[in-house]
């Protein structure tokens, strides 16, 4: 068994939270173990919590046209949420229940490695790019420690929203390029490096 569905077991025995309790299935996140990209949702929904797996409903629909947009497929990145269980009624998860779930993301992270970590929504972005707001760094990169963080609106926002729905359109279109850096200076030895986007 791999660490990472190890890691599974072990969220999926996760009872820190009221809301584990009322859970269909947990939802660790899924999809290549060597992914170069992970995208980070915010929390499951009805449908995810049905199925166990990050965004299989409308917004996931709507992700998977966004990935394809750049040629990808679902099975090619590795998807994740910040919290693992379903807030009931879909309510925003609580400082808790991000807190209590945080070593969860944290491992897998470590897991997997990915070169590059897109953030969906405003609970994602705050776990990377605390204090800053979701309107003003969206579409934008940061590079640290060898890694590349960048901020989108959540797909869900996007959907019914026609502003949001063309920037999340263009933003993914910005991903190849910086995937491509952050793959080139994963290759290349550590040493100071300009990306077009800061
Ligand atoms: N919204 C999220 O943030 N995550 C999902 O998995 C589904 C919808």
């Amino acid at each position: 068994m791999s660490a990472l569905s190890e890691l599974y077991k072990e969220i999926e025995e996760c009872h820190r939270c009221e809301i584990s309790k009322y859970r269909t299935k947990v939802v660790p996140g899924e999809g290549a173990e060597n992914a170069d990209i992970m995208f980070v949702g915010e929390a499951p929904g009805w449908h995810e919590d049905q199925q166990g797996r990050p965004f299989v409903g409308p917004a996931g629909q709507f992700l998977e046209q966004l990935l394809a947009s750049i040629n990808l497929r679902r099975e090619q990145v590795y998807i994740a949420n910040v919290i693992k269980c379903r807030p009931q009624g879909n309510r925003d998860p609580l400082p808790v229940e991000i807190h209590n779930c945080r070593e969860w993301l944290g491992r897998q992270i470590e897991l997997i490695r990915p070169k590059m970590i897109v953030t969906l929504g405003r609970y994602s972005m705050a776990m990377f790019f605390p204090g800053k707001s979701i309107s003003r760094i969206h579409g934008t990169a940061q590079k640290r420690d060898n890694v590349i963080y960048y901020a989108m609106y959540h797909p869900a926002a996007a959907l019914h929203q026609q502003s949001l729905r063309q920037a999340i359109e263009e933003d993914m279109l910005k991903i190849p390029s910086l995937l491509a850096q952050a793959q080139g200076m994963a290759e290349a030895k550590p040493q100071p490096q300009q990306l077009s986007m800061f």
